[in-house]
């Protein structure tokens, strides 16, 4: 059984003390849910991080990055290293999101290095892949998806602990969420491409699925036989919807 995971992408949202209340209000909406029933990761902007690491204190919070640079340390004028991260106390990084390889241009040699970068200092990389709407209407979805994940799981060992996410650009921050049936499709498809690198650890990896997910539309999702778990935009920044996500995704 591989364990659950809500993780919530804050994106460029949050100051210190909305922070604190989000927390506040958060750990108080989630009291009854036993810690050893998910993972529930939280990835505020880095300059948070300390500031929600408080927070989570001994809770069953973990905390993430939302991004790092894919080298050790250097002269890269307002990155943050994964030693950084790692540094403050947080356990996660996201990379590859789709709006750090559009906006930002990232390729997946970067997200790889990246990825590379997280785990030789015990970050767990959450790796992100998806198509664009036009790669979507071309019928390239399961194309963009392998190109993308096989580029990262080229660099990185088998026996190295990582999350995978599925999500579609179309579907992300428009409120229009794929068909679960289409985003299982796409996350078995990947869990096939782990299956072809990895043999059975395949059946370890959690893969996650992440675009306009919201308390009403989460249980569909988590029902799905290979969706482990969502990373959520958007609906995380209400620390009620949030915790309303993971209790409904623990229903199904
Ligand atoms: P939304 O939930 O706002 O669609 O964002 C999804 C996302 O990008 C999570 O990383």
């Amino acid at each position: 059984m591989r364990k659950k995971v809500f993780a919530a992408n804050w994106k460029m949202n949050m100051t210190a003390s909305e922070t604190k209340s989000y927390f506040r209000r958060f750990l108080n909406e989630t009291e009854d849910i036993p810690a050893s029933a998910c993972d529930v990761i939280i990835c505020p902007p880095a300059i948070l991080i300390p500031q929600a690491i408080t927070q989570a204190d001994d809770s069953f919070v973990a905390i993430g990055a939302q991004n790092i640079h894919w080298e050790e340390e250097g002269a890269y004028t307002g990155e943050i290293s994964a030693r950084m991260v790692r540094d403050s106390g947080a356990e996660y990084c996201i990379c590859g999101h789709s709006e750090r390889r559009q906006i930002f241009e990232e390729s997946s040699e970067m997200v790889t290095h990246k990825a590379i970068q997280a785990l030789e200092n015990k970050l767990t990389p959450i790796l992100c892949v998806g198509e664009t709407l036009f790669q979507r209407d071309n019928e390239e979805t399961l194309e963009v998806i392998s190109e993308q994940l096989l580029a990262s799981l080229a660099g990185i060992d088998e026996t190295e602990d990582i999350i995978l996410a599925y999500e579609p650009v179309w579907a992300i921050g428009t409120g229009v969420s794929a068909e679960p049936r289409d985003a299982q499709e796409a996350i078995a498809y990947m869990r096939k491409i782990v299956r072809e690198q990895w043999g059975d650890l395949a059946d370890e990896i959690r893969i996650l699925y992440g675009g306009s997910i919201k308390p009403s539309n989460v249980e569909a999702f988590m029902a799905c036989p290979d969706i482990d778990g969502v990373l959520v935009g958007g609906a995380s920044l209400d620390a009620r919807d949030f915790a309303e996500i993971i209790q409904s995704g623990l229903k199904a």
